[in-house]
């Protein structure tokens, strides 16, 4: 429901990697992306030419009459950072449930086991969650929590503190401890393409300081963990996201995805999502 809510907002559907010519669908529509290494098109069946960026390795489109500005990542031009598109993965799930997977701490130990998580190391410390009214973003800060394998440059175990921003219905991005620098955040965002309400692509991307990993090591690093929030999100029921309290109970570590399906129904930002209980 609400497609044309969702029509106005940017989507990846393609990343920057190597030139190609690409059939994929969003929102319903069957879409040609090209991308030459220089600029990029995107095109409907009807022949219709829909607008193109390029932002944050992916080429970006919008299908509706008034596009809402897409939102920055300053990290992504600073200087000494490796960039790093995961690819596409694409998942049998509702694109906000893709999302809401990604804001999700306490599935590490359970379904990370070894990497970002391991028992008995399964407590969620208490941490903050807002809406940030200025900028119309939700907002998890001062989250802690242990990992036996943080990141690829990661030697050992850590505890690692974590912020959380969601300023796009179908985008989130994880400010994580850097290992090899204190004092720097590594980025690390999902993009989700909405295929159609049930089912989308997400496009993990990187921001990182890395000096020893290779790009290969970085992605494959990912996408093995994406692999296997796969296997969950695909076997969620109901497919939606539902947006009704009563329908699922969250626990003190779900206040994250709480605030998240409260800004998604105050936003109008339906696609996907479920609001009466079915
Ligand atoms: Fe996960």
């Amino acid at each position: 429901m609400s497609r044309e809510h969702a029509l106005d907002d940017w989507y990846p559907v393609a990343d920057t990697v190597l030139p190609q010519i690409r059939a994929t669908r969003l929102l319903d529509t069957d879409l040609s992306v090209a991308w030459d290494g220089e600029t990029a098109s995107v095109t409907g069946p009807d022949g219709t030419a829909y607008p193109a960026e390029i932002r944050f390795d992916h080429v970006w489109t919008c299908l509706g009459p008034a596009p809402r500005p897409l939102f920055g990542i300053e990290e992504a031009d600073q200087p000494g950072r490796r960039r790093v598109p995961c690819g596409g993965v694409r998942v049998r799930c509702s694109p906000l449930r893709a999302v809401e997977n990604f804001l999700d701490i306490a599935h590490f130990p359970y379904v990370h086991t070894g990497i970002l998580g391991a028992e008995p190391h399964t407590e969620v410390f208490p941490y903050e969650v807002k809406i940030r009214e200025e900028v119309d973003e939700v907002w998890a800060t001062k989250v802690s929590f242990y990992q036996p394998q943080a990141a690829k440059s990661a030697g050992g175990a850590t505890d690692i503190r974590y912020e959380y921003r969601v300023p796009h219905p179908m985008a989130a991005v994880l400010y994580k401890t850097c290992p090899p620098r204190p004092s720097e955040w590594d980025v690390i965002a999902i993009f989700v393409q909405p295929v159609s309400e049930t089912v989308c692509i997400a496009w993990p991307w990187m921001a990182l300081f890395d000096d020893t990993s290779s790009q290969a090591e970085l992605v494959q690093f990912q996408q093995e963990i994406f692999l296997q929030d796969r296997s969950i999100l695909e076997n969620q029921i109901p497919a939606g996201l539902p947006l009704d309290p009563r329908m699922e109970i969250p626990t003190r570590a779900d206040l994250t995805s709480v605030a998240y399906r409260r800004w998604l129904k105050r936003r109008g930002a339906l696609y996907g999502a479920l609001t009466e209980a079915e």
